[in-house]
């Protein structure tokens, strides 16, 4: 790999042990996946963000690079908290947290506190070169923005976000953002979450063109979070919809490696469970919007839910909605809007025996859990 001055002067250590350290891995990472040179990056996106008390490595890691006093070197945002103080339990097993969180600040990471750093703070243009963690994040910056990330994992992006720079290969290359799969649909009903679910366990890590359809930008987001959780995807183009995907014969090399249709009997046969065993209901994952939560509010408007219902939103989001007459209205009805990620936060259940989502990521990663449409889930919880 060729390394500039600039990166050969941090690899010999003259900006200090820490720094020498994360550039050397970063060297390492991009020769085994036969990158060519370091590119620098325009934003970082973190997510180790659990303070899981076992964990020592990572917080070894963190004193050094305090102990050299570095800060991240492009604007770099954080993954959601983990729920440290929803429970006796959780405030043991995320006892890190504030440690943790000192780092971060330490190193000028910016405390949004969540997976949808895109829809504020960190929002990347077309082209821009990221490092970015966290896998519906990653999914979106790609494929709906059509910045480039690979799926960094933890500490990689830390090492990025100190450094300013990334291996140059995978999804940072045009020659991978080609379509792979072509994804027929024959749907009456859409739901994009389970859609995507299906498509991530079909295609498992790579691209899939969708055919035309008119998402919305939270369908996406849903869509592209299912997806990136049940398989490894990171990039996906719907045809006329995402940026590099305006037809058919434009982002495909030739032809595609294969096709598949999801039908609405596989979308179905993802809902398990019937609403009314529902013991507790979970709306957003990724992070709910502002105006995702507006749109589910109407259903809550002078009703009371019948079993502990739970809005996860985008913390900037929550704040604002609760001082909305509709948010008002959505917290009178007995809905819990939280700001950390469910999937941390209910890992221990708390005596949610059926807990029942629309979300296709929460669905994959919260064991037990029960997954159906946003309409089954409404009238789990006694609104419709
Ligand atoms: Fe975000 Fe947690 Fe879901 S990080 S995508 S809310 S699992």
């Amino acid at each position: 790999m060729k390394i500039d001055a600039e990166q050969e002067c941090m690899r010999r250590g003259e900006s200090g042990q820490a720094l020498s350290l994360a550039m050397e891995t970063l060297i390492k990472y991009g020769e085994a996946f036969k990158a060519q040179r370091l590119v620098k990056i325009k934003s970082a996106h973190v997510a180790g963000s659990f303070g899981i008390f076992s964990i020592r490595g990572l917080y070894e890691i963190l004193a050094r690079i305090k102990a050299d006093n570095l800060k991240v070197k492009v604007p770099t945002t954080i993954n959601p908290r983990p729920g440290e103080s929803l429970h006796l339990l959780n405030k043991i097993i995320f006892g890190k947290q504030n440690y943790l969180e000192e780092c971060f600040k330490g190193m000028g990471v910016t405390n949004n506190y969540s997976c949808v750093c895109y829809e504020g703070l960190n929002r990347p243009a077309f082209g821009d070169v990221l490092a970015w963690a966290e896998s519906s994040a990653v999914q979106y910056a790609n494929s709906v923005i059509g910045a480039r990330t690979n799926r960094n994992s933890v500490l990689i992006d830390i090492c990025s976000a100190i450094t300013g720079y990334v291996p140059e290969f995978g999804y940072l290359l045009d020659e991978h953002r080609r379509g792979k799969i072509l994804v027929k649909l024959d749907i009456t009903e859409m739901d994009a979450s389970a859609l995507g679910f299906i498509i991530g366990r079909r295609v498992v890590d790579k691209v899939p063109v969708i055919e035309h359809y008119p998402f919305s930008t939270s369908e996406l987001k849903n869509m592209g979070g299912a997806m990136a959780a049940s398989g490894a995807v990171a990039l996906f183009h719907v045809i006329g919809v995402t940026p590099e995907a305006p037809d058919v014969q434009s982002i495909f090399d030739g032809k595609p490696e294969n096709e598949i249709t999801i039908t609405q009997a596989d979308l179905d046969a993802l809902r398990t469970c019937k609403p009314e065993r529902a013991t507790s209901v979970v709306f957003g994952c990724p992070q709910m919007t502002y105006e995702e939560a507006m749109e589910l509010a109407v259903y809550f408007d002078k009703r009371k839910v019948s079993i502990p219902t739970s809005f996860f939103m985008i913390p900037e989001a929550k704040s604002r909605f609760e001082k909305t007459d509709m948010g008002v209205a959505v917290m009178k009805s007995g809905v819990k809007l939280r700001d950390f990620c469910p999937v941390a936060g209910f890992s221990l259940r708390f005596g949610n025996k059926h807990i029942l989502t629309p979300s296709g990521k929460c669905f994959y990663y919260l064991s037990g859990t029960d997954y159906g449409t946003v309409y089954e889930c409404l009238r789990a919880c006694g609104v419709v």
